[in-house]
C-alpha cells in the first residue's frame, strides 16, 4: 500500500543528498522497523509518506496513486506520523486538548472527538492524565501522548520515529507491546529505532539504511545475521545474534532470544548429563 520508487531527496540550500535511489514496498498490516546510523535518512524517508517532504526525484505511491494527488488532510486521516521528539509535537495546554487537535482538524464532530479521545486514552493508560498539562508528565508519558494524539485521527498506518528514546527498558517494552497490539488490531506499524533489542523482540521485518540507501530489507532473523553489511551500516545486532555462529555448533536455534537460547543450552546439558550417568 506504500510504495517508494527510485526516490531521491536533496535538502536545499545545503545540497545534502539524504536519499539515493530508494525502493521499498510496505504492505497493509505489516510491522516494520527502519534502522540505521544517525543521518542515514530514516526520518527523511518517512516524512515522504505523509507529504511533509516532496521527492526531488522518483515517486511515492499510496494505494497505487502518486502522493502528490492527495490533499494533506486526506493523508493525515490515513497515515499518522509521530515526531522523533515528542516535545516538538506537543503544544496544547492539556492532554485532552492535544489529543483533540488532530480529529478536530479532520472535521470530526465534538461528540465523536470526546469518544475517540477517551477510548485512545484508556488504551494507552492516559485516561487519568487527560486534564493534566503534558509538560507535567514524564518523558515516557509524553511519548505516549504524542502517539495518542496521532491515534485519535484513526489512521490505518502509524509511523513512530524513535518511540523508545529516553524511555527505560520497561517503558520501552510497554511502548513496543502497545504498537504490536495496534498491529494485531489491523494497523500497519512502522517504527524507526536505534534499539536493536526491541527490533529483535517485536518486529518481523527490518529495513537497514546507510548513507541514504537501503542496504538490507528482510526478515529480522535473517537480516541480523548479515554481520558484514550491518557493520558497514554501523549497526551492532543483539548479542544473541552475534553468538549464533558459535552456538549453532552446539544447538539448533531458530529464535534468537536469550530465553530460547538458554532453554536450548539447558536441554543440551541435561541430555549430556543423562547420557553420562
Ligand atoms: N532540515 C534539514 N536540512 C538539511 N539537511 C538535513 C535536514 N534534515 C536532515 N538533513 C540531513 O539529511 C541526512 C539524513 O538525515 P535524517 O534526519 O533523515 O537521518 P536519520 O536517519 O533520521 O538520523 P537520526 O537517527 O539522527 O534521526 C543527514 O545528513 C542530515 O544531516
Ligand atoms: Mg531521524
Amino acid at each position: 500500500m506504500i510504495e517508494v520508487k527510485n526516490l531521491w531527496y536533496v535538502y536545499q540550500p545545503s545540497g545534502v543528498v539524504a536519499l539515493r535511489d530508494v525502493n521499498l514496498k510496505i504492505r497493509d498490516g505489516e510491522f516494520l522497523a527502519i534502522v540505521g546510523h544517525n543521518g542515514s535518512g530514516k526520518t527523511t524517508l518517512v516524512k515522504h509518506f505523509v507529504g511533509l517532504l516532496k521527492p526531488t526525484k522518483g515517486q511515492v505511491l499510496i494505494d497505487g496513486r502518486d502522493i502528490r494527488e492527495y490533499k494533506i488532510s486526506q493523508l493525515a486521516g490515513r497515515i499518522g506520523y509521530v515526531f522523533q521528539n515528542p516535545d516538538h509535537q506537543i503544544f496544547a495546554e492539556s492532554v485532552r486538548e492535544e489529543m483533540s487537535f488532530g480529529p478536530r482538524n479532520l472535521g470530526f464532530s465534538e461528540k465523536r472527538i470526546k469518544e475517540v479521545v477517551e477510548e485512545v486514552a484508556k488504551t494507552l493508560g492516559l485516561y487519568e492524565f487527560l486534564d493534566e498539562a503534558p509538560y507535567n508528565l514524564s518523558r515516557g508519558q509524553r511519548q505516549k501522548v504524542a502517539v495518542a494524539s496521532i491515534l485519535t485521527m484513526q489512521p490505518s498506518v502509524l509511523i513512530v520515529d524513535e518511540p523508545t528514546t529516553g524511555l527505560d527498558w520497561r517503558e520501552s517494552i510497554q511502548m513496543m507491546e502497545l504498537l504490536k497490539k495496534l498491529q494485531k488490531e489491523g494497523k500497519t506499524v512502522i517504527v524507526i529505532t536505534h534499539n536493536m533489542k526491541v527490533v529483535a523482540q517485536f518486529v518481523e521485518r527490518v529495513v537497514v539504511m546507510a548513507r541514504g540507501q537501503i542496504l538490507i530489507d528482510g526478515q529480522t532473523r535473517e537480516a541480523f545475521l548479515k554481520f558484514e553489511t550491518l557493520k558497514n551500516a554501523h549497526i551492532i545486532p543483539p548479542t544473541s545474534y552475534l553468538l549464533q555462529p558459535y552456538l549453532s555448533k552446539f544447538i539448533n536455534v531458530d529464535d534468537f532470544t536469550i530465553e530460547k537460547i538458554s532453554a536450548e543450552l539447558i536441554k543440551k546439558l541435561r541430555r549430556e548429563k543423562h547420557a553420562n550417568s
